[in-house]
């Protein structure tokens, strides 16, 4: 913008903070441009005794701590140094009219290919708390992934007192083999893929794994406190629960959006979703340590899967040593309970307590008339073992998965240029079924044929579109529990319930108020969920499960939302170093 044209603008701008928000400047108006350089860098890594070369960013595991504040630029430049071609993914970040900036591997992007490089430029707009980022292109987000914390504006505070310090505490899963190999191999023989052989805790094991004591999160506090833990689950596979012993938990924002606050021993967290809590520390010193565990939560899930406990600890500073001493072994330490790791119950009982905050100042804007009603089944199913193979899968065919019994088949160049250039034909079809074709009990005993059909499927909605999505979970191969997660947009949780979604019955029941807002949600396991959300923002936008198994055998989908009629609601050209597939 020149000079002459700049300062008349500032002015306005002012006036009108001025009007709105005596105490604000025109500074906080808007935000800063804030710079990122990730390298993409191979790295030798110990745990639990044994090296693996692993790709990273900055040659850190976890990866780099993005922070900004809401209403500021990030320009994150990333630079592809490995033999794997790769993307990076903003997780929940909104994308407002930036899709070239969101990253899914053939869906907005062609990889980075090996010694290539692509700047992620976009801007965080309304959204304030834990998010995060990872790699999203087959398994390599098993560790490429950190967190990515958005203050609030300058001068805008909590709606909760302010914590003493705020902690990153992100959950991952470690596996000794190399991933790729794992999933590359699992779906050669159509087989459930290798599980974990830990849990970690900003990329540490902890203690009860061989091997593994020196490798344990520690989280030193001071008597009297409170804590900010933004928590992240970037596990591959595994839905957690957490509990610190003798302490709880106020949770306060899900997704990076702010909830009515509750108290709870335990918590619930998919693959895909964070959870800021406030602990507070006991008033005294108490001269103990406490334990900090997670492990999975899993139902009926077919094959096995990494049933291990990751475990931190908790310490007080002892404030009657001089200097306050660290870690001391000696003193007693407590153990968290955890609810067992297939106690829907828990889920359900948990779940049920998100609420948004929804007040004046962050209102809950749920959609409440809809203009398009969509029901997808999501869950397992089979393919066809190829002529002179054996396969590992469910009597010897091998394991897919699939939303309306479409497997999702990833395009060989990316969905978005497809479209943006009229060029989709042969890349993909708009034909995504709005439900299924075949009608059936969907929780019940599961039909003969549980074969899927295959294809690149979108569903095209108009700018502006209200939308309600009923997310039916299957029991074929089983009732689990599916982590659902959208790009591009938050959704409301309007309405939850086991069984088969019965629209005369259960749709009275929504609740429009106060919905819980994220992007991540778990289709209960044998049940459905309902959302709502407005498509205000054109582009191509991948829906998946979060669980890594599950999208790798076809459980996702894209909404391709188009551009509206006026000249600031279409998605803008692609930057000119858009990587080519
Ligand atoms: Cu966190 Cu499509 O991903």
């Amino acid at each position: 913008m020149p000079a002459s044209m700049a300062l008349p603008s500032l002015i306005m701008l002012s006036c009108i903070a001025l009007l709105q928000f005596p105490a604000m400047t025109e500074s906080q108006q808007t935000g800063i441009t804030r710079h990122y350089q990730f390298d993409i860098q191979m790295k030798n890594v110990t745990r639990l005794c044994e090296t693996k070369s692993i790709v990273t960013v900055n040659g850190q595991f976890p990866g780099p701590k993005i922070e900004a504040r809401e209403g500021d630029r990030l320009v994150i430049r990333v630079v592809n140094h490995v033999p794997y071609n790769l993307s990076l993914h903003w997780h929940g970040i909104r994308q407002l009219f930036s899709a070239w900036a969101d990253g899914p591997a053939y869906i907005t992007q062609c990889p980075i290919q090996s010694g290539h490089s692509y700047v992620y430029n976009f801007t965080i707009v309304g959204q304030r708390g834990t998010l995060w980022w990872h790699a999203h292109i087959s398994w390599l987000r098993a560790t490429v992934y950190g967190p990515l914390v958005i203050l609030p504006k300058t001068g805008v505070p909590y709606p909760f007192a302010k914590p003493y310090k705020e902690v990153p505490l992100i959950f991952g899963q470690w596996f000794k083999a190399d991933t790729e190999t794992v999933i590359s191999q699992a779906l050669q023989i159509g087989a459930g893929p290798n599980v974990s052989d830990a849990h970690t805790i900003n990329g540490l094991p902890g203690p009860l794994y061989n091997c593994s004591a020196k490798d344990t999160f520690k989280l030193k506090v001071k008597p009297g406190k409170t804590y900010l833990l933004r928590i992240i689950n970037a596990a591959l596979n595994d839905e957690l629960f957490f509990s610190i012993a003798n302490h709880s938990l106020t949770v306060v924002d899900v997704d990076a959006v702010y909830v009515k606050p509750f108290t709870t021993e335990t918590l619930l967290i998919t693959p895909g979703q964070t959870t800021n809590v406030l602990l507070t520390a006991h008033a005294e010193y108490p001269g103990a340590n406490f334990f900090m565990k997670a492990r999975p939560y899993s139902t009926g899930r077919p094959g096995t899967y990494d049933n291990t406990t990751v475990a931190g600890i908790l310490e007080y500073e002892n404030p009657y040593s001089f200097p306050p001493s660290s870690f001391n072994k000696n003193l007693p330490l407590f153990e968290p309970m955890l609810p067992s790791m297939n106690e829907t119950s828990f889920a359900t009982n948990y779940t049920d307590k998100l609420k948004s905050l929804a007040n004046a100042q962050y209102p809950a804007n749920v959609p409440q008339t809809i203009d398009r009603h969509f029901f997808f089944t999501v869950g397992l199913g089979a393919k066809p073992c190829p002529k002179n193979k054996t396969c590992q899968g469910p009597n010897g065919t091998m394991f897919s998965a699939s939303v309306n019994n479409v497997s999702f088949v990833l395009p060989k160049t990316a969905l978005l240029q497809s479209h943006y250039t009229g060029k989709s034909n042969g890349v993909y079809t708009s034909d995504f079924p709005i439900m299924p074709l075949i009608q059936f009990n969907y929780t019940g005993i599961p039909p003969n044929n549980t074969f899927v059909t295959t294809g690149t499927k979108v569903s095209v909605i108009p700018f502006n579109t209200s939308v309600e999505l009923v997310l039916q979970g299957t029991s074929i191969f089983g009732v689990e529990s599916h982590p659902f997660h959208l790009h591009g947009f938050n959704f409301f949780v309007v309405g939850r319930g086991f069984g088969n979604y019965n629209p005369d019955k259960d749709s009275s029941g929504f609740n429009l108020v106060d919905p819980v807002e994220r992007n991540t949600v778990g289709v209960p396991a044998g049940g459905w969920v309902a959302i709502h959300f407005l498509a205000d923002n054109p582009g191509v936008w991948f829906m998946h499960c979060h669980l890594e198994a599950h999208t790798s055998w076809g459980l996702k989908m894209a909404w391709l939302v188009l551009d509206g009629s006026l000249p600031n609601q279409k998605l803008p050209p692609p930057p000119s170093d858009l990587p080519k597939c």
